[in-house]
């Protein structure tokens, strides 16, 4: 399973929890990653944590004032970037074009989407893995995986209409390890997550518990 914890803007020390990752990563199967903000993507990469944008924008080297270049995500030491979260939407346009974009950089993608409908679009413009997140459970605490498990079967379903390989993760509301279990159980081939962790007293901890089943 992979989990990949996204930190969002939660004022968590991003470094902190990026060596929870690293140390919990050494001591499980299970693969794990951090998505930092931009701005903390070195300092973050530093510590040796398989480390992820949370986003790239659909351009080239150029004038792009203000957007976010996926060479230079990767510089930073990024190896993988979130696109079109659904608290950072794009239009079609330009998510097709952030995935080329990060493919260009040599970044492994996870496009995002609310429902089944929508992992069937973003598994057609060809990505390492799709993130079914339905919004309305985003930061609840209750788990996609738990309370709406249809949700998942029915995005892998549709994921794997467009392409039979398709790797499918899933997210909101994860924090334990039953419910990556749970998660596992309904065909996703990892978790998006990001206060279970991110908003924990003892991250690491929450991290062990994560993989603990696994
Ligand atoms: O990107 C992960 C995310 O949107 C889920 O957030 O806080 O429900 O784990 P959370």
């Amino acid at each position: 399973m992979f989990v990949l914890v996204n930190l969002k803007t939660y004022p968590c020390d991003p470094v902190d929890v990026a060596e929870a990752v690293r140390d919990v990563d050494e001591t499980t199967d299970a693969r794990l990653a951090v998505a930092p903000q931009a701005a903390h993507l070195e300092r973050v990469a530093e510590t040796g944590a398989e480390t992820w944008a949370q986003h790239v924008d659909p351009i080239d080297y150029g004038s792009n004032t203000g957007h976010t270049l996926a060479e230079t995500v990767a510089e930073a030491g990024a190896t993988g970037t979130l696109i079109n979260h659904s608290e950072h939407r794009q239009k079609l346009a330009d998510l097709d074009g952030a995935v080329r974009a990060a493919r260009r950089a040599d970044l492994e993608t996870v496009v995002c989407a609310n429902n089944p409908a929508q992992i069937g679009a973003a598994a057609a413009l060809g990505p390492d893995a799709v993130a079914v997140e339905p919004p309305e459970l985003i930061g609840t605490g209750t788990p996609v995986s738990q309370a709406d498990p249809d949700v998942v079967e029915d995005a892998v379903e549709a994921a794997r209409n467009v392409d039979r390989n398709a790797s499918v993760l899933c997210g909101a509301g994860i924090s334990t390890g039953d419910d990556v279990v749970a998660a596992a159980d309904l065909g996703a081939e990892g978790v998006l997550l990001a206060s279970g962790v991110a908003k924990a007293d003892d991250p690491e901890a929450a991290l062990e518990d994560l993989v603990a089943p696994l």
